[in-house]
Parts: structure tokens; sequence; C-alpha cells
């Protein structure tokens, strides 16, 4: 049995974490040999391979990124590219192929397995958590320590200078990466893209936060979005499977504040910094048990599902399943943090 890896969107920490897993189980007990495809669906459309066996493994399990690249590659949009990923399977004789990745990989993946009788096994990550299908994605702990960090010093400075500090977090649609690390930091505002703001709701937040005698922190999702008005962008660029980048809110709201409470305001958006680096020790844990299980389901033929994490359990979901709803914050939970807002 020859299996192919592929990790595909963007990168989080915890991927290498899921490469090892799989190689060290599939070779010590199964005794499959491995193809790495290079930079997510970019490899076997292309037919861009790695090695991948035990030592191309080793020391892997602290460092970020991935070892075999990534990209937004989507070989649904490239003439041929269903035929081609085929071809390329069979020459690299690969019988089985693993797709560590969000929403776009394993929706690749799910019609590839679907609709076109490719072996694939899906393995969910991404540090926006926004899949409904798993409890936890691993990258997403990593992120939120890295943001609540963060969050932790810019008290200390807006307090200095009395001054309001506008955190913008990634997470896409999604408000998770806001809500976890603006609750473990101690925000005075938090906005998620799931429930839109008012700003003159903000502006008194932090009038308030300033009579107690200390600086706001405001914590904004890359994706949150005034009541009144759209989505605040910096550019309308998209990737290819249809995504605009998001970030601009931060700065659109520092200013707002600034202009309507005449209180000095700066904004500090994290961007990439927390995708990068050495993952927690629970995305670690997690990754490791997703690679761990991904084999096991390859080894069953359980092709066309996913790992996810049930509670502490490891279990497999239809890889269509997966893909099918966005895990978005309930208003119920959002509503349990307004109490420490201004
Ligand atoms: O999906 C992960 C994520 O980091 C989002 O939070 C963010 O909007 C996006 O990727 C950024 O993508 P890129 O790496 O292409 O800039």
């Amino acid at each position: 049995m020859r299996v192919g890896v592929l990790t595909g969107g963007g990168d989080c920490p915890g991927l290498n974490a899921v490469i090892r897993a799989v190689v060290r189980k599939g070779v010590q007990e199964y005794g499959y040999e491995f193809a790495g495809f290079k930079d997510g669906w970019r490899g076997p459309l292309e037919g861009a391979t790695v090695p991948l066996d035990i030592p191309a493994v080793r020391g892997i399990l602290p460092r970020g990124g991935t070892i075999l690249g990534s990209s937004r590659t989507n070989p649904l949009k490239v003439e041929n590219g269903i035929r081609r990923i085929k071809e390329n399977l069979a020459k690299q004789e690969v019988d089985a192929l693993i797709a560590i990745g969000g929403e776009d990989t394993l929706g690749v993946a799910a019609r590839l397995s679907g609709e076109y009788g490719v072996s694939c096994v899906g393995v969910p990550k991404t540090i926006d958590n926004d899949l409904s299908a798993t409890d936890y994605t691993f990258g997403f702990d990593t992120a939120v320590n890295i943001a609540t960090e963060a969050i932790d010093r810019l008290h200390t400075t807006a307090e200095s200078h009395m001054r309001v500090l506008v955190v913008e977090v990634m997470g896409r649609h999604a408000g998770w990466i806001a809500l976890h690390s603006g609750l473990a930091g101690g925000a005075n505002v938090i906005l998620i893209p799931e429930q839109r703001f008012d700003v003159d709701q903000v502006c008194s937040w932090v009038t308030s936060r300033f009579k107690s005698s200390y600086a706001p922190i405001v914590v904004v999702a890359e994706g949150a979005m005034p009541k009144d008005g759209d989505m605040v962008l910096k550019d309308q660029s998209q990737d290819s499977f249809g995504h605009v980048r998001l970030s601009g809110v931060g700065e659109w709201l520092a200013k707002e504040v600034e202009r309507r409470t005449g209180k000095e305001a700066r904004t500090t958006v994290l961007g990439h910094v927390q995708r990068g680096g050495t993952p927690s020790a629970f995305d670690r844990w997690l990754a490791t048990r997703f690679g761990l299980h991904a084999i096991e389901a390859v080894r069953d033929g359980a092709y066309g599902s996913m790992v996810a994490l049930r509670g502490t359990d490891v279990v497999r979901v239809p890889l269509a399943e997966a893909t099918a709803k966005l895990k978005t914050v309930a208003p119920e939970l959002y509503a349990e943090v307004g109490v420490f807002f201004g």
C-alpha cells in the first residue's frame, strides 16, 4: 500500500504533527510506503512529490508550518484538473490519499472521493475552528494562545498612554479566535462576525472603561461588521476558492472610536503571527491523534471519511458532512461574555 499525503489551504501549527503520526504508524504498524505531495492540491495536479518516510518526519513534532508546503490551489478550477490528479496518482502508484486541510481542501477531497472514485481520507485543520463536524480543529488553540499573549501585552502599553487599543484577529466568518482570546485576555469589548456591532455602543463601552481609570482593549474579528454598513476591507482580491482577503475593520474602527470619543486609539493587526511557530501542547495532542486515526481509516478502507473530535473521542464522519456547514458562535455563548464589556 502506498499512501499520498498533502496539506492544503492556510497553514497552521500542528500540520507536521499529523504528518509524523500518519507516517510513523503507517510504516511501523502497517508497513505502508508514502508519497508527500507538495503544496496542497498543486502536488497531485502537477505530480510534485517529496520523499516521505520515518527519517523525513524525525524532529518535526514541535515545528510550525508544514514540511510538505501548502497552497490554495483549486484543482476543480483547472482545466482537466481531476483527470490530471488521477493520472498523477496512478503514476506515483498511490492507492489512497490523506488530505489535511480546511473547508476548501476537504471540499475537493469530498468531491474526488464522492464523484470521481479517488480513495481519500480527510483530516480537519484551521486556526478558525469553523468546521461543524469536529469540536475542535488543531491550530486554533495555538492561535488563541498567541492572541491572548498579545492582548496581555497590549493592556500595559494601553494603560501607560491611556489609549484605546483595537486588536484585529483572524477567523474569517467565525468569531472563535476573537471570543476565546478576548475572554482569556480580559478584553473590554469583543466583536464577532456573527453579530453586527453598533459603533456608538462600542464608544460607550470605551468611555466607561476610561472612567474606571483603565484603558480599553477592543478585540475585533477580521470578519466583524458594523450594524450600518458593509464589511470593511483593505482590498477586494480573492483566492482561487473565491474568498476575499479579510482585514481592515480594526483600522477603520480605531479611527471611528477616536473621532467619536476624542480618545486616542491605535490598532494592532495580529495577522499571520497567529498561524506561525510551534504548536501548543493541546494542538500537538490533537494533531497527533488525528494522524493516528487517519492512517487507521486508510487501513480500514474508510474512504470518503474525515476524522473528527467529539468530546475526547476521535470519530469518523463523512467528508461531505464535514464541509457542509460553517460552525459559528451561538448568540447565547456570545451573550455570556457581555458582562465584561465596558
Ligand atoms: O483560514 C485561516 C486564515 O488564517 C483566516 O483566518 C484568514 O482570513 C485567512 O486564512 C488568511 O489567508 P491568507 O493566508 O491567504 O492570507
